[in-house]
């Protein structure tokens, strides 16, 4: 039979290289200065550990294949000048030099992140974190008329870097958009700064990575990095109230968002709407996601979760809307597939 053991770095390479096609290869496969740099700080960690493995390899296997008897039996393999040479060499020359390698890299990183406070500029966008989804309020100093409010799709002009104002409405979540920026902390009682820049058009994926809750896996973000125009576009739209609508079945859909339990905890703007509880929805239907990014925006999706939110979320704020019959549901998604 023959040996298997060839195979094994083939089967491993498998392993590994499936990584790096997926969306998940956040680390390297960067589209903006500040995960650049962290990036870079990755590379130099990767180049150490790969060098502290492989001569620590090396010395297991020269101990492990010497020819019998090059020592003699009586002598342990640590005494004398030489076993006191190695400890010296091995066990505090080379991770010193590795360390310090490693923590000036890092303090060289760190500077590459603009240290900033509220004092010194007021942000562009305002994140909150909320179990479990993520609000956003782009503000505009001194024309409060054109602040918009919306959730879950960061929009970014392209080559502009954006300050970032995160807060939370709650408990500790931590901002994360690995193409773009690394985690930071999400607090009550303060808020914190960074600059995100994006340097080509693209959806980058985000996620909280602080454990917040029940359903701290499903909060999600989307960064859509779009061209200045096209940006511009976007933010005008977002700041019109919802259209008023004209088809019958629409309008109808309208009256059961007002009727219903919906416009307790939602804001449309332009309607009777105005809850703060949840997701400002006057332009629901442009979004990619719903339900804090954990789905597509699809009809189907939006009507499993108008009905059923408690069993695809549990523990969301969301209540299952189970009394809407097919029509008035019909009508009501509609309805919000219209807010474009
Ligand atoms: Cu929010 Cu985890």
């Amino acid at each position: 039979m023959r040996s298997p053991y060839p195979l094994i770095p083939l089967a491993s390479a498998g392993a590994f290289l499936t990584g790096c096609a997926s969306p998940q290869n956040y680390v390297f496969d960067t589209a903006g200065p500040a995960a650049a740099s962290l990036a870079h700080l990755g590379w130099y960690g990767l180049l150490a550990f790969m060098a502290a493995t492989f001569v620590t390899l090396c010395l297991i296997g020269w101990l492990a294949f010497r020819r019998r008897g090059t020592l003699a039996e009586h002598e342990p393999i640590s005494s004398g000048d030489r076993g006191q040479s190695w400890i010296l060499i091995g066990g505090f020359a080379i991770p010193f030099a590795v360390l310090s390698f490693l923590l000036v890299a890092t303090m060289d990183t760190l500077n590459a992140f603009p240290m900033m406070d509220g004092h010194e500029q007021l942000p562009d966008i305002v994140v909150t974190g909320h179990q479990w989804w993520f609000q956003l309020n782009y503000e505009f100093a001194g024309h409060p008329d054109q602040n918009v409010q919306t959730a879950t799709e960061i929009h970014v002009p392209v080559g502009r870097p954006m300050t970032l104002a995160l807060r939370s409405g709650d408990v500790i979540h931590s901002f994360w958009v690995p193409k773009l920026h690394g985690k930071v902390d999400v607090i009550p009682g303060q808020t914190n700064f960074i600059r995100i820049e994006a340097d080509r058009p693209g959806t980058y994926q985000g996620e909280c990575a602080e454990f917040c809750g029940e359903q701290h896996a499903h909060m999600r973000l989307l960064v859509v990095a779009q061209s200045p125009e096209e940006y511009q576009r976007w933010l005008t739209r977002m700041r019109d109230d919802a259209a008023q609508p004209t088809d019958p079945a629409v309008r109808h859909g309208e009256d059961v968002f007002l009727s219903q339990a919906c416009a307790l905890c939602h804001t449309i703007r332009g309607t009777l709407a105005n809850g703060t509880v949840g997701p400002d929805l006057t332009h629901i239907g442009s979004r990619l996601t719903i339900a804090g990014g954990e789905f597509k925006n699809t009809p189907g999706n939006l009507g499993a979760w108008v009905t059923s939110a408690q069993n695809l979320k549990p523990g969301a704020l969301m209540p299952n809307l189970s009394t809407l019959d097919g029509p008035d549901l019909g009508a009501l998604i509609s309805y919000l597939e219209s807010l474009k």
